[in-house]
């Protein structure tokens, strides 16, 4: 019998060309047209809080984490998590997706946001944004955007347009409040 060996790692270069194929299986060609998929194309993902699976050696589970500016919380982006069908319902996804929403809480990330089925997400502690609050770069489903919410005030701020963002770039805040500037490297934990 089979038996499985997992391993969870920070995802490096020498995961890349699998983790393409792994999404390629997963999404397909259309999910380069997804609105995440858009945002994502403006910058590189964090990969000290992206994350592959291993089984004997052999990776078959990925997400990946993007630094974004949605509204003005200065959060990541989750996503793509995908699974290889020859491994699901093992617990794979949902042990991915917490280990990605911890490294981001230890780093200070104010949200982890994504788009996706709530049923599968809402057990993960993520939460609905309000209708609409949020303006992606394309069509997006408003009933699927999600959030765990990390700073106090997250859902209040959640509110404009969610872009890619350097997350070592200070957000030029209007409040006139020289500490809501700091970059998130100055507020890591
Ligand atoms: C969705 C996905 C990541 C789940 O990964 P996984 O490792 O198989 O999931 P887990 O083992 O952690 O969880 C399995 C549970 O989630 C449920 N589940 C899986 N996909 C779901 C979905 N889209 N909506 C609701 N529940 C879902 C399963 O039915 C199972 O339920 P059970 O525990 O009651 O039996 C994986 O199926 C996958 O890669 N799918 C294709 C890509 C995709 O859709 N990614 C998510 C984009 S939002």
């Amino acid at each position: 019998m089979y038996k499985h060996v997992l391993v969870y790692l920070t995802e490096d270069a020498s995961h890349d060309a699998v983790i393409e194929l792994i999404n390629e299986e997963a999404f397909g060609p259309g999910r380069f047209t997804r609105a995440a998929a858009r945002i994502r194309e403006q910058g590189p993902h964090d990969r000290s809080l992206s994350f592959i699976c291993a089984d004997n050696g052999e990776t078959i589970a990925s997400v990946r984490m993007t630094p974004v500016l949605a509204g003005s919380v200065k959060g990541h982006l989750l996503g793509p998590l995908a699974v290889r069908p020859s491994h699901k319902n093992l617990g794979i996804g949902r042990e991915l997706v917490r280990i990605a929403v911890e490294a981001a809480k230890r780093r200070g990330s104010e949200a982890v946001i994504l788009v996706g089925d709530p049923p599968y997400y809402g057990p993960l502690g993520f939460e609905k944004v309000a209708y609409n609050a949020l303006t992606f770069p394309g069509p997006v489903d408003p009933n699927r955007v999600l959030v765990v919410p990390i700073a106090a005030d997250t859902h209040a701020r959640l509110k404009g347009t969610i872009a890619w963002a350097d997350a070592s770039v200070p957000v030029v805040s209007d409040t006139g409040d020289d500490d809501e500037d700091l970059p998130l490297t100055a507020i890591a934990v």
